[in-house]
């Protein structure tokens, strides 16, 4: 079955009692059960893992790569200003795998520090502002671009 790894960068593991009223209510854990029944659906194995590492998040991108997983990555902060992450999701794309940039708010209506992303610009595609609904579009956009 198609691999996809849904990562998730700083302070999503605080989901549910962090700015709810941007973040929604909903915590990581209610995310993999979502996540799993969406790739259930969609006929993807899904695997939805928090850090608030940089390098284990780096390290999860060179693993996707190595193992051809595709990869939905919401990077939280690191999408503002981590070159590191940056050029490992790079590595993802340039390999041909798909990568999703995906965010639970709009970063574009927000403060003017989060209206750019470094991984924007090497991501198979991005989609914003849709809370949980980011990462189900997100691994439909997966599914669909695998089917041609
Ligand atoms: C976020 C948006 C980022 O600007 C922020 O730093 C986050 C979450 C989102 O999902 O809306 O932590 O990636």
């Amino acid at each position: 079955m198609t691999q996809v790894l849904i990562l998730n960068g700083p302070n999503l593991g605080r989901l549910g009692v962090r700015e709810p009223e941007i973040y929604g209510h909903a915590s990581m854990v209610d995310l993999e059960r979502e996540a799993a029944a969406w790739g259930d659906a969609l006929g993807l194995s899904v695997d939805v893992r928090q850090t608030d590492d940089e390098s284990t998040l780096v390290g999860w991108l060179h693993e996707a790569t190595d193992a051809r997983a595709h990869v939905v990555l919401n990077p939280a902060a690191f999408t503002h200003y981590s070159y590191a992450l940056r050029d490992a999701a790079a590595h993802v794309t340039t390999s041909g795998l798909l990568l999703v940039e995906v965010h639970l708010s709009n970063p574009a209506a927000r403060e003017s520090f989060r209206h750019y992303s470094v991984v924007a610009g090497i991501a198979t595609g991005t989609v914003a502002g849709f809370g949980f609904d980011s990462y189900r579009l997100a691994l439909e956009a997966v599914a669909h671009k695998l089917r041609g």
